[in-house]
Order: structure tokens, then C-alpha cells, then sequence
């Protein structure tokens, strides 16, 4: 099957039905997108699909056949590191940092729709990631700061 992962055609031979997380992690060795709760609850293992974030952790690999995938390797260009990316560094929003994958696309597509969201917004966009140290004070505050430097 050929893939379109961070602008590049990737080829594997997996079973159409394999987690695209599994085959990120094991057959490509893109492990920056983590695995938490297997089961689309916690956001650890988000990426964007077309641009939308999407857990990857129970989408088969069938399903972005034809689809742009961008995992957190892939969310800077040139390479720099995302302004997001550079944000929670900035903040130093990450504590164990296994939630931050996943958080940094979700906020990149956020400011790739509305590059000046309100913390209302930052906060309803990463609702559903979950951060077992407790950063997300520090992490809307990085996202705010890229939307509104
Ligand atoms: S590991 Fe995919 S949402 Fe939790
Ligand atoms: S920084 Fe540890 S889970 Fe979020």
C-alpha cells in the first residue's frame, strides 16, 4: 500500500486493517505520535489526516490510502521546528512531554483554520487531550502566545 506520510510516498505491507499508529511506530519508525489508550480517548497518538487531527490509534491504515498524513516529524518545514513546537519548548509546557504529539498538531491545525483563536477555543480544540502532569495552563499559554505574537 502507498502512503503519503510528511509529503513523502512511504510503501508497506501490512494488513489493510493494521492501526495506522502501528504501522507509523513499527514500519516506519515515525514514534514521535505515542501510544496511550488505544482507543480514541486520550489524544496521545493523534497526526493530521488531510489536515484534521485524528487518533491514529484506531484508524486503519486502509482508510488514509489516498490521504495526507502529518505526523509531529513532519509539522515543521525547512527544517524549523513548528511555531507551535518552538512555543511549548518556549513555555517549557512539557513535563514527561508523552501528551505532546498529539497536542502540538491538534494546535497546529487549530491556527492553520483561525490563527487568532481565543482561549476559549484553544481550550475546546485540545479538549480531548488528555496530559497526566497537569500542563495544560502552560500549554494554552504557548498556543496563545504563537496566535497572538
Ligand atoms: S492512544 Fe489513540 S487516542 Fe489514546
Ligand atoms: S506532559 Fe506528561 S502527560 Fe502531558
Amino acid at each position: 500500500m502507498d502512503l503519503n506520510i510528511n509529503g513523502a510516498v512511504r510503501v508497506v505491507d501490512v494488513n489493510p486493517d493494521t492501526p495506522l499508529l502501528y504501522v507509523l511506530r513499527n514500519d516506519l519508525g515515525l514514534v514521535g505520535s505515542r501510544f496511550g489508550c488505544g482507543s480514541g480517548l486520550c489524544g496521545a497518538c493523534f497526526v493530521l489526516v488531510d489536515g484534521r487531527p485524528m487518533a491514529s490509534c484506531d484508524l486503519p491504515i486502509s482508510f488514509v490510502a489516498g490521504k495526507k498524513v502529518t505526523t509531529v516529524e513532519g509539522l515543521g518545514s525547512d527544517g524549523e521546528l513548528h511555531p507551535v513546537q518552538k512555543a511549548l519548548i518556549d513555555e517549557q509546557a512539557a513535563q514527561c512531554g508523552y501528551c505532546m504529539s498529539g497536542i502540538a498538531v491538534s494546535a497546529a491545525a487549530l491556527l492553520a483554520g483561525n490563527k487568532r483563536p481565543s482561549e476559549k477555543e484553544v481550550r475546546e480544540a485540545l479538549d480531548m487531550h488528555l496530559c497526566r502532569c497537569g500542563s495544560h495552563n502552560r500549554v494554552v499559554r504557548a498556543v496563545l502566545k504563537v496566535a497572538h505574537e
